[in-house]
């Protein structure tokens, strides 16, 4: 088998056109949907991340700003940011580029973002809500990989599915989302042992753990659809995912390259959240 390409690129910009009627008619009653990035530091990949989500801001018509502290910037510093953009009636989605200076701990700083503009998802009530099968404004990679299984029309109900990884940002929401649909969920992590015993059983098989080579194409069954969410920079510089791709792509029916992938997605759920955001700060106001 030869699998077939999921083309982030093509999807997230489907994705980010249904939202555009949504924003000219925030637009009728006066909202411009605003995002504030705060990045603390200098590290190379959140500056090319945050760059992605202020052009796709600006792509879509939405404002945004970008809050950059010091690298040495003191926790109290950073929560007083955090807490004047929480009042700002023109930012409707906050976030927090992670990660933070060794000094800083993202969970709780993370913790002072109101949760009605966290367009992460990373709060406890916004995760708590995905538990309780009420998703309010949900993590964006795991959003973006459901928007990719169902732009192709992937069965996920009563499907066997393997979420590699366990992260809050990643694994967990993904697994759940799969749950609220139907699937049994198996979630691996880098520590599983046999990981090819779970992942040869599904039909869908989503790897989140930052680590090249986690799943090659034997570890798959014939046919399965393959997400990958790594973003790994080898020691030629080139960028590769968490899955083998040439071998997957042999043995799977569909699969995200990367780039070109799910890392689309993720910004493209971000603008979502971040509109959503604003027709939920313009619901309270009426
Ligand atoms: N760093 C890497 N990915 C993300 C993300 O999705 N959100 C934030 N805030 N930081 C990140």
């Amino acid at each position: 088998m030869k699998a077939t390409l999921i083309d982030g690129a093509v999807i997230a910009r489907k994705l980010l056109d249904r939202l555009r009627p949504r924003i000219a008619a925030l637009g009728a009653r006066g909202i411009t949907p605003g995002l504030a990035a705060i990045l603390v530091g200098d590290n190379a990949a959140s500056e090319v991340y945050v760059r992605n989500k202020v052009r796709a801001c600006s792509d879509l018509g939405l404002k945004s700003e970008v809050h950059r502290l010091g690298e040495k910037c003191t926790e109290a510093e950073l929560i007083t940011v955090i807490e004047k953009l929480n009042h700002d009636p023109l930012i409707h989605g906050v976030l927090l580029q992670l990660p933070l200076p060794r000094h800083l701990d993202a969970e709780r700083t993370t913790a002072c973002i109101s949760a009605a503009k966290d367009v992460d998802g990373f709060s406890w009530e916004n995760l708590g809500a995905l538990v309780a099968g009420h998703p309010r404004l949900a993590p964006c990679t795991a959003l973006g990989v459901m928007a990719m299984i169902e732009h192709e029309g992937i069965a996920v109900e009563g499907a066997n599915a393997v979420v590699v990884g366990r992260s809050v940002a990643v694994g967990k929401p993904t697994a759940l989302m799969l749950i609220a649909r139907g699937a049994t969920v198996t979630v691996c992590t880098s520590k599983t042992r046999d990981l090819a015993r779970h992942t040869r059983d599904a039909e869908i098989v989503v790897v989140a753990v930052g680590k090249p080579g986690t799943v090659t194409g034997p570890m798959l069954k014939p046919g399965a659809a393959g997400f990958d969410v790594g973003i790994n920079r080898l020691a030629d510089g080139k960028i590769a995912g968490d899955v083998d791709f040439v071998s997957a792509s042999a043995v799977a029916s569909r699969i995200t390259p990367v780039p070109g992938g799910v890392g689309r997605m993720t910004v493209a759920a971000l603008m979502a959240n971040t509109v959503t955001a604003a027709e939920q700060f313009l619901a309270r106001r009426s």
